[in-house]
C-alpha cells in the first residue's frame, strides 16, 4: 500500500498525491495544489510544528521517553543534570562527560547581585512566578553576547547558566517573598540540595537535606525536564525562531507555563484539594464538575489518553516523602477524587486521567513548599527541555514562526469622523 494520501480539489477535479514520511505530511506539497488555502487548527490539534528527537510520547499507550529512554528507567537510575546533559546532547554523557558537565552548572550558579536587587522592587505579596518571568527577562541584559545565537559556543555558555542559575533565581524569590535573606549557592553541594539549601538555610553553618527528600527533588526534576511540544516548549521555539536571546525567550516559556492549563495546573490542584475539604464533598464536586463548573485540576491531557506516566510514579513516591514528613492530609481526598472519576462515565468517555500535576503539589506541600511555588518548581528543571528544543530548532535553522489566519471581520470600509458616528 502506498504511504501517501491523495488530495482532490473538487472545485476543479485536480489531485496532488502527497507522501506521508514519518507519519506526517509536508503542508509545503498541500500549498502547491491549494496555495492560500490554511489549514484551520486552533491550538495546533493536527499539527506538528517541527520534527524532533528529543522526546516521544505515545499519548494512547501512556509512554513518554527522552531521547528514546523510558522515563521509568530514567526516573529510577538517574540524576537531573544527567537527564538535562541527555536532552541537549542526544546521549547519555560517559563519567568524564558528566563530571565536567555538573561542574560547568555549579560554577555558573551565582546571580549578579543587581539581580537581587531587582526583587525589592516587588510588592511583598507577589507571586513568585511573576517574579521569575522578569528576573529571566532582566538577565538577558546583563549577557549582550546571549544574542549571537549563531555561535555555538555563546549558545553552549549560555545554556549551561540558565540551567545553573533557576534554582538560584527561584530560591531567590521565596526567600523574597518570605522576608528572609537570600541564601548564596553553596557549590560543594548537588544540584538539588543547593536548591534544597537555598530554600531553607538559616543560621546553621551548612543546610543538611534529608536524603529522601533531596531524592525526591531529583526525581520530580527529572519527570518534568521535557514534554516535547507542550504550551512553554512552542513558546521557546516560537521566540527563539525570532532569535531572541535565549533568556528572553525562557522568560516567555516561563510565562506560558505560569498558565493554570499548564504548569500553574498543580497549584490549581492544591487550592481544588483544599476548597473540596472533606472526603463527604468528593462526589458533590464531581458532580458539578460534571455540570460544568470548572475543570477537575490535574486530570486530562492533550496527548495523554491514558494514565499519564509520570503520575504513577509520583504517585508512588509520593510515599516516600510521607514516611519523612507525615502524610499530606489532602492525599485521602485526591484519591478518593480519582478513584470517583476513574468509574464515572463523564471522565471514561472523555479519557481523561490524572496528569503530571495530579500527585506533585501533595509532594510539594508536605516539604513545605508553598503552593505558589510549584509552578517555579515545574520551570526549574523544564529549563533543560526548553533550552534542548531551543538548540535543535536553531540546529535545524528554522524559518520564524508565522502561522496564517482565516479572517472573520469586517470587509473594507471608510474611517467615519467621530461626531458622524452613531
Ligand atoms: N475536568 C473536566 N473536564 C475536562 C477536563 C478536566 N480536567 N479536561 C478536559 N475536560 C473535558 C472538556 O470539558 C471537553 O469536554 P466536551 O467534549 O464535553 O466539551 C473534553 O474533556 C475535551 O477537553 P479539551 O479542553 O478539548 O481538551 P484539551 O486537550 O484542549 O485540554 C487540558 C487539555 C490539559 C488543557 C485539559 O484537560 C485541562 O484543562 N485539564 C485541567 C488542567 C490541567 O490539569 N493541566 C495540566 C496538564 S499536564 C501538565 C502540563 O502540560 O503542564
Amino acid at each position: 500500500m502506498p504511504e501517501s494520501i491523495t488530495i482532490t480539489d473538487n472545485r476543479n477535479g485536480q489531485s496532488i498525491e502527497i507522501p506521508i514520511v514519518e507519519g506526517g505530511v509536508n503542508s509545503a506539497e498541500w500549498s502547491k495544489l491549494l496555495p492560500g488555502l490554511w489549514f484551520y487548527d486552533p491550538g495546533f490539534s493536527a499539527t506538528a510544528e517541527c520534527e524532533s528527537a528529543i522526546s516521544f510520547i505515545d499519548g494512547d499507550a501512556g509512554v513518554l521517553q527522552y531521547r528514546g529512554y523510558p522515563i521509568e528507567q530514567l526516573a529510577e537510575r538517574s540524576t537531573y543534570l544527567e537527564v538535562a546533559y541527555l536532552l541537549l546532547k542526544g546521549e547519555l554523557p560517559t563519567a568524564a562527560e558528566l563530571e565536567d558537565f555538573v561542574g560547568q552548572v555549579t560554577i555558573h550558579t551565582f546571580i549578579h547581585e543587581n539581580v537581587k536587587r531587582f526583587l525589592e522592587g516587588f510588592h511583598y505579596d507577589a507571586h513568585p512566578m511573576g517574579m521569575l518571568v522578569s528576573e529571566l527577562a532582566a538577565l538577558s541584559t546583563f549577557y549582550p553576547d546571549a544574542k549571537r545565537i549563531d555561535d555555538p559556543e555563546i549558545r553552549w555558555g549560555h545554556t549551561v547558566r540558565l540551567i545553573a542559575k533557576m534554582p538560584t533565581l527561584a530560591a531567590a524569590t521565596h526567600r523574597f517573598c518570605s522576608g528572609m535573606p537570600f541564601v548564596y549557592p553553596n557549590n560543594a553541594l548537588s544540584f538539588p540540595e543547593n536548591f534544597l539549601s537555598m530554600m531553607w538555610k538559616m543560621s546553621e553553618p551548612a543546610y543538611e537535606a534529608n536524603p529522601a527528600l533531596v531524592r525526591a527533588i531529583e526525581l520530580l526534576f527529572i519527570l518534568h525536564a521535557d514534554h516535547e511540544q507542550n504550551c512553554s516548549t512552542t513558546t521557546m521555539r516560537v521566540v527563539g525562531s525570532a532569535h531572541a536571546d535565549p533568556y528572553s525567550a525562557c522568560a516567555a516559556a516561563t510565562a506560558a507555563l505560569y498558565g493554570p492549563r499548564h504548569g500553574g495546573a498543580n497549584e490549581a490542584v492544591l487550592r481544588m484539594l483544599t476548597s473540596i475539604g472533606s472526603l463527604d464533598n468528593v462526589p458533590d464536586f464531581v458532580r458539578s464538575v460534571k455540570e460544568g463548573h470548572g475543570r477537575l485540576q490535574g486530570f486530562g491531557h492533550r496527548v495523554y489518553k491514558n494514565y499519564d506516566p509520570r503520575a504513577k510514579i509520583i504517585r508512588q513516591a509520593a510515599y516516600d516523602v510521607f514516611a519523612v514528613t507525615g502524610k499530606n492530609p489532602l492525599l485521602d481526598i485526591a484519591l478518593k477524587l480519582e478513584e470517583t472519576a476513574l468509574a464515572d462515565d463523564y471522565f471514561i468517555s472523555r479519557r481523561l486521567y490524572p496528569n503530571v500535576d495530579f500527585y506533585s503539589g501533595l509532594i510539594y506541600q508536605a516539604m513545605g513548599f508553598p503552593v505558589s511555588m510549584f509552578p517555579v518548581l515545574f520551570a526549574i528543571p523544564r529549563t533543560a527541555g526548553w533550552l534542548a528544543h531551543w538548540n535543535e530548532m536553531l540546529d535545524h535553522k528554522t524559518k520564524i514562526a508565522r502561522p496564517r489566519q482565516l479572517y472573520s471581520g469586517a470587509p473594507r470600509r471608510d474611517y467615519v469622523p467621530i461626531g458622524e458616528r452613531s
